[in-house]
């Protein structure tokens, strides 16, 4: 169970989750590098190994370091419990496969992560489960694609790759209507920018890799459980009826309003096994306790960059929602500067044949090494010469510093 937000979000991300190690009184978190735990008596091993009772068995299910990385997680967005699982693309898997069947359908805004994408239109059909994407500039769109197969609405918080900005609480309001699930992506909005649960949606997932991490070292995600949809309403079976392969468990019952995420626990994490190390979970938690520091640095460097691009001559245009009056939600953001993050690439583009040292292709966002080199690569995303005659597309002197976005834009000007 998460706690309950009475703290701000400074103290939830350094303590949320935790207590002094019992056996040890450390203060940091320990890290149980452990493949499983001793039962104390028979009587424990049969209770907790059947669900009956709380406790480890099996880190594979729960480890204590991936729990304390979860309750935090859980206290940060507001939610009644979490789970961490190996890399951000399980965190979305098992989200829709906690809440669909063969024959089922979900919708989803179009414009996502390439990873996601894939998975709903290309694998997850193999399975029996297929995806209706659609453009999520018209919240109708949601709703004309609903039938009564539909399980889930899909949608990122801020799309990746066009940073697009769905109309959240419009979407959410659809998903109520016709109670089905809507879960989110914050991988980019981070719990410290939007809090979606407060905005009506039912599952969050993250790729804890970008900005929750914020090292650039772990690979890792987190599914969260708002704790608050009906997973009774007889449209979802495997929530209302007796599971045979969880000790006969009726899930909506039984867990309150940690349905949803037990089940993922029990059914995904136990059958298909997509575990966060401990290492990394610790890692993780070291991230998170200045993610608000982070993102505060990084949103107020993206405007200025922004700023400072969209008033260059050469550059051709500037992907930044808060200058095309593109925040449609804008007022859920909850934190100043309403700011995000920066311009992304709309459409491949030549990579200078001489590039700067800082140059790289970029693989990831939201690590202190990676934000340098995407905005790099972002960069020569924007700025784009006008037709083929054009100026040399790259960033030139005095972007280089621009280009760090936890760094200082301070050599901007030159
Ligand atoms: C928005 C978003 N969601 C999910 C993922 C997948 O996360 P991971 O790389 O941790 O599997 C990514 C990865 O880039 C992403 O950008």
């Amino acid at each position: 169970m998460s706690e309950k937000r009475n703290y701000g979000f400074d103290t939830l991300q350094v303590h949320a989750g935790q207590v002094p190690d019992p056996a040890t009184g450390a203060s940091a978190v320990p890290i149980y590098q452990t493949t499983s735990f001793m039962f104390k008596d028979f009587a424990a091993a049969q209770g907790i190994s059947s669900g009956e009772m709380a406790g480890y068995d099996y880190t594979r299910i729960v480890n204590p370091t991936n729990h304390i990385l979860e309750n935090r997680i859980a206290a940060l967005e507001g939610g009644s419990g979490a789970l961490a699982v190996a890399p951000g693309s399980a965190a979305t898997a098992y989200s829709i496969l906690n809440s669909t069947h063969t024959g089922d359908n979900i919708v989803a805004a179009k414009t996502l992560y390439g990873g996601s994408f894939h998975l709903f239109v290309n694998t997850l059909p193999k399975h029996g489960v297929t995806t209706t994407l659609v453009d999520p500039i018209d919240p109708k769109n949601f709703e004309r694609a609903i039938d009564e197969k539909t399980k889930a609405i899909f949608i990122e918080m801020i799309g990746n790759p066009d940073i697009n900005i769905v109309d959240f609480d419009a979407v959410a309001a659809i998903a109520a209507k016709h109670t089905i699930p809507l879960i989110v992506d914050n991988t980019f909005g981070t719990p410290f920018l939007f809090t979606p649960f407060e905005h009506g949606a039912n599952v969050i997932v993250h790729s804890a890799t970008k900005f929750i991490g914020g090292h650039g070292t772990s690979i890792g995600g987190l599914i969260v459980d708002g704790g608050n949809f009906d997973w009774a309403s007889g449209k979802f079976p495997d929530f209302t009826t007796s599971d045979p392969a969880y000790s006969g468990f009726i899930h909506a019952e039984k867990w309150g309003n940690q349905g949803y995420i037990v089940k993922a626990r029990h059914h995904y994490m136990r059958d298909s096994g997509a575990c966060m190390s401990p290492f990394n979970a610790f890692l993780f938690l070291e991230g998170i306790e200045t993610l608000s520091l982070r993102v505060e640095r990084q949103v107020r460097n993206a405007q200025k960059v922004a700023e400072y691009l969209s008033g260059h001559p050469q550059v051709g245009w500037v992907n930044y929602p808060r200058h095309q009056g593109r925040i449609r939600a804008g007022q859920a953001f909850h934190r100043k500067p309403r700011a995000l993050l920066l311009p992304r690439q709309r459409r491949r583009l030549e990579v200078p044949r001489r590039a700067p040292r800082h140059c790289y292709p970029w693989a990831a966002l939201g690590g202190r090494t990676a934000c340098g080199r995407s905005q790099a690569r972002a960069d020569q995303a924007i700025v784009r010469g006008r037709g083929r005659g054009g100026p040399p597309m790259g960033p030139r002197p005095g972007l280089r510093e621009g280009a760090h976005l936890i760094q200082s834009p301070r050599n901007l000007k030159e």
